[in-house]
């Protein structure tokens, strides 16, 4: 992995990293000069592009793209879907195939995910099944987004019983991280995607978790330089690890610290009313107070990750799923995990501060952390 140091504050700063996958590899991006930073890097060729938004980024952030990639492709058209995680399903992916079939696109069109996390792993498996397989570049307007999901080529949907369970590995052939597009990002959402920046502290880098400790107000303020080395080395430290595991024969589970609580928590309450950042958030701490549990790191380390999750402005606590058998519903919707084996379910956990570990842990240990660590 190669990359470049930003330069002081500029509207043009950039940044460039490879995430290393042979034939696969392609360029991030990070610039904060919207699209046109696109004419920066050679962009797929194609027959034509798609514009993937949606009702809230559409308007925003469309058609300064549409006149950008206009200049590259012969024809440029879009699909606009409904905002929402709830409507990350069959039916809103369905209207990504009926816009490339109704335009008549061939297996030379590239789609381009302008949006969050949603959009973008909706629009990576569309373009991961269209025709068995076509190009698609990441444009990601979250912070979230930004920093994990347009990068690493997981894309997929949900299912009612349970979060991302339908999907592929489809890599994008470029990401661009425009840090302007944050500046319209509602509060709530930009604490969201600190939860997955906070997450690589605990799992690879405690320097990272320090560095946050000291910016965090500046992150909240929306100062470019902080966002722009935040999003820079969460995208180092994700291309290190999707690069020596892309398809997570092992490793790449570390990136789902929190996950396994989480997805329970998004999925129990309903998609849409916790934000996937937040239900990360809450699933850390509890992740945390599982490894405490279970020896292997101490309390002050808990402490100190609950206490930057709370600056951040995110939850420290889980949400009460069950009133009366809380701790059982949790369990019965974290059986269904991609890194459960034959109904085990399996956890990453700390096991000594920037390391973590795959586990499983006994039913009545993580009961006892769920009830210690869910609001009632
Ligand atoms: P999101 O895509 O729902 O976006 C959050 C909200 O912000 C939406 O309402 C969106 O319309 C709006 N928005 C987006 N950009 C905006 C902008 N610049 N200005 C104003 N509003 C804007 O949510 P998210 O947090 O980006 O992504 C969460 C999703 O990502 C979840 O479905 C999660 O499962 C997935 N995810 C995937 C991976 C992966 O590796 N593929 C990793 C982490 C998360
Ligand atoms: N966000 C988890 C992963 O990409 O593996």
């Amino acid at each position: 992995m190669d990359s470049v140091s930003l330069p002081p504050s500029s509207q043009a700063m950039s940044a460039s990293l490879t995430i290393p996958l042979g034939e696969r590899s392609y360029p991030i991006l990070i610039s904060a000069a919207g699209p046109s930073a696109l004419l920066q890097q050679p962009l797929p060729k194609g027959t034509a592009a798609l514009i993937v938004s949606n009702t809230t980024v559409a308007p925003l952030y469309a058609p300064a793209l549409q006149q950008v990639l206009a200049g590259h492709y012969p024809q440029v058209h879009s699909v606009t879907l409904p905002d929402g995680e709830e409507h990350k399903n069959w039916q809103t992916l369905n209207l990504i195939f009926d816009a490339l079939l109704r335009h008549g696109c061939d297996r030379k069109v590239v789609l381009y995910a302008l949006g969050g996390g949603v959009v973008g792993d909706m629009t990576g498996f569309a373009a991961a099944c269209y025709m068995r397989g076509v190009a698609f570049v990441q444009l990601p307007t979250t912070l979230l987004a930004q920093v994990d999901s347009s990068v690493g080529g997981k894309t997929g949907i949900n299912h009612p019983l349970g979060k991302n369970m339908v999907g592929a590995f489809h890599q994008p052939q470029l990401v661009l991280c425009d840090l302007s597009a944050l500046d319209t990002l509602p509060a709530r959402e930009l604490a969201a995607g600190m939860a997955e920046i906070i997450k690589y502290g605990p799992i690879a880098d405690m320097q990272l978790l320090a560095w946050l400790e000291q910016h965090m107000d500046a992150l909240l303020a929306r100062d470019r330089q902080a966002l722009a080395h935040a999003v820079k080395r969460s995208c180092e430290i994700k291309a290190q690890v999707v690069g020596a595991d892309e398809r997570e024969a092992g490793l790449r589970a570390i990136l789902n610290f929190g996950h396994t609580f989480g997805h329970a928590i998004e999925a129990g309450m309903g998609y849409g009313q916790w934000l996937h950042g937040e239900g990360v958030a809450a699933g850390m701490v509890m992740a945390a107070e599982l490894s405490q549990r279970l020896g292997l790191v101490e309390a002050a380390f808990v402490q100190r990750l609950r206490a930057l999750i709370a600056r951040a402005g995110l939850p420290v606590r889980g949400p009460v799923l069950d009133a009366t058998d809380n701790a059982g519903r949790y369990l019965e919707l974290m059986r269904v995990d991609k890194k459960a084996e034959a109904g085990a379910i399996r956890f990453v956990l700390i096991d000594q501060p920037g390391r973590a570990v795959l586990r499983a842990a006994p039913d009545a240990l993580v009961r006892e952390v769920i009830d210690a660590c869910c609001a009632p």
